[in-house]
C-alpha cells in the first residue's frame, strides 16, 4: 500500500474518530446537566460495578457466578430504563454512542482477525477510490443489483439476429445469476474469471458495475478501469522506473486487488509492450488467485485475431464467456426520455 497515501489517509482516520469520540462525550455531557435522572441512573451504575468487582474478589466460585449473575440483571435493567428514558426524551438509544463512519473497524482503519491485525476493507477501498481517479470509477450507486431493471430485455426469441436459442431476457438472467455466484464465490479457487463480451448498450458494465458494488460491500477491494487507461497506466509506472510512489502503488493494485475488472478490451492502442502487459496481468492474477472480470465489444473470433495464443488460450481456459445480446439500452433509455 502506498505508504503516502495511507500515512494521509490514517490521519484523516485518526481525526474522524476522535471527532466521533469527542462529539459523543458532548453529547453525554449535555444530557448529564439537563437530565438528572440520567445521572443517577448512571451513579446506580458505577455504584454496582464497584460492588460487583468487591464481590468478585471474595466468596467461592458459586457465590462468585450467582453475584455476578444477579449484577448482570441489575445492570441490564438499569441500561433498560436509560433506554426508556432515552426513547421518552424522542433521542435513540445509541445517542451516547459514537457514531464512526464504518461500524466494522469503528474508524481505526484496522479489524483483528484472530490475533492478526488487518486493514479494513473501507480504508483499503478509499485507498483505491484515492488512487484512480474519481471519474474513471463506476456509478455503484446507480448500476447495481438493485437497480437492474429486467424491463430493458426482450423476451422474444430472435435466433437469426442474435444467434441463440434464448431470448434477450433469459439469456440476461443467466447472466445475472451467474454474476451473483461469481460474487459469493470471490475466494473460491475453482471460481473462474468473466468474460462478457457484446454489442455497444448491451449491459456489460452495468453489470461489471453490480458485481463490483456488491464485492464492495462484501469487503473486497476492486478496481475498474478501462483498458486504454490502465494500458497507459502500466507502462507510465514502468517508464518512472516505480520510482514514484503513487504509480508504484497504482501498478501494484493491478496485481493485487481482490477483484480487477478491465472495461472496453481491444479499445486501446495496440502495442507490442501493451500485448506482454496485458498478459502478464492477466497470467499474474491467475497465479494469485485473484479474480478478474474481462469486458468487451469484440467476439472471441476477433480478440483471436487481435491477441495471441497466450493470452487466448487462458481467456478460453480460465474465463466464462458471457455474450450480451439484446437491443441497446442507451438508445431505449434515450427513445424514452
Ligand atoms: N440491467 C440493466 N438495468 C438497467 N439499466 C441497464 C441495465 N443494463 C444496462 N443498462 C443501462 O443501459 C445503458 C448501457 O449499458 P452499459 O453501459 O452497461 O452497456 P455496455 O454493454 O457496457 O456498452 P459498451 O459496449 O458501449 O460499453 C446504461 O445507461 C446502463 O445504465
Ligand atoms: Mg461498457
Ligand atoms: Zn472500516
Amino acid at each position: 500500500m502506498n505508504s503516502y497515501i495511507s500515512k494521509d489517509l490514517q490521519r484523516e482516520y485518526d481525526l474522524k474518530r476522535q471527532r466521533a469520540i469527542g462529539e459523543a462525550e458532548t453529547r453525554r455531557k449535555e444530557l448529564l446537566e439537563r437530565l438528572p435522572r440520567y445521572e443517577e441512573l448512571l451513579i446506580r451504575k458505577n455504584k454496582l460495578a464497584i460492588e460487583m468487582a468487591k464481590t468478585m474478589l471474595k466468596g467461592n466460585d458459586l457465590d462468585r457466578q450467582i453475584a455476578e449473575e444477579n449484577m448482570k440483571i441489575k445492570l441490564g435493567e438499569i441500561d433498560r430504563e436509560i433506554e426508556t428514558l432515552f426513547v421518552s426524551e424522542g433521542l435513540p438509544k445509541d445517542y451516547i454512542y459514537p457514531k464512526f463512519e464504518c461500524g466494522k473497524c469503528e474508524d481505526t482503519g484496522f479489524i483483528r482477525l484472530g490475533n492478526k491485525e488487518t486493514r479494513c476493507s473501507c480504508f483499503t477501498q478509499k485507498v483505491v477510490n484515492i488512487t484512480y481517479k474519481q471519474n474513471n470509477m463506476l456509478r455503484l450507486e446507480d448500476e447495481n443489483f438493485n437497480t437492474f431493471d429486467i424491463a430493458y430485455f426482450s423476451n422474444k426469441v430472435d435466433k437469426e439476429k442474435y444467434q441463440s436459442d434464448k431470448s434477450p431476457l433469459q439469456n440476461i438472467e443467466d447472466i445475472k445469476k451467474l454474476s451473483i455466484s461469481f460474487v459469493n464465490n470471490l475466494d473460491n479457487p475453482c471460481q473462474k474469471n468473466l468474460l462478457f463480451t457484446g454489442r455497444a448498450g448491451t449491459g456489460k458494465t452495468f453489470m461489471s458495475s453490480a458485481i463490483a458494488h456488491s464485492a464492495v460491500n462484501k469487503g473486497y477491494s476492486v478496481l475498474y478501469q478501462t483498458a486504454p487507461l490502465l494500458m497507459d497506466m502500466i507502462i507510465e509506472a514502468k517508464f518512472a522506473g516505480y520510482k514514484d510512489e503513487t504509480k508504484k502503488e497504482q501498478y501494484n493494485r493491478v496485481f493485487d486487488v481482490d477483484l480487477l475488472i478491465i472495461d472496453d478490451l481491444g479499445t486501446e492502442n495496440l502495442s507490442n509492450t501493451k500485448f506482454t502487459e496485458l498478459f502478464n496481468i492477466i497470467n499474474t492474477r491467475l497465479l494469485k488467485d485473484k479474480k478478474t472480470i474481462i469486458s468487451t465489444n469484440l467476439t472471441l473470433q476477433d480478440l483471436a485475431v487481435q491477441y495471441d495464443d497466450r493470452v487466448m488460450s487462458r481467456l478460453i481456459g480460465n474465463y466464462t464467456i458471457c455474450r450480451f445480446f439484446g437491443d441497446d439500452i442507451r438508445l431505449k433509455k434515450k427513445k424514452m426520455c
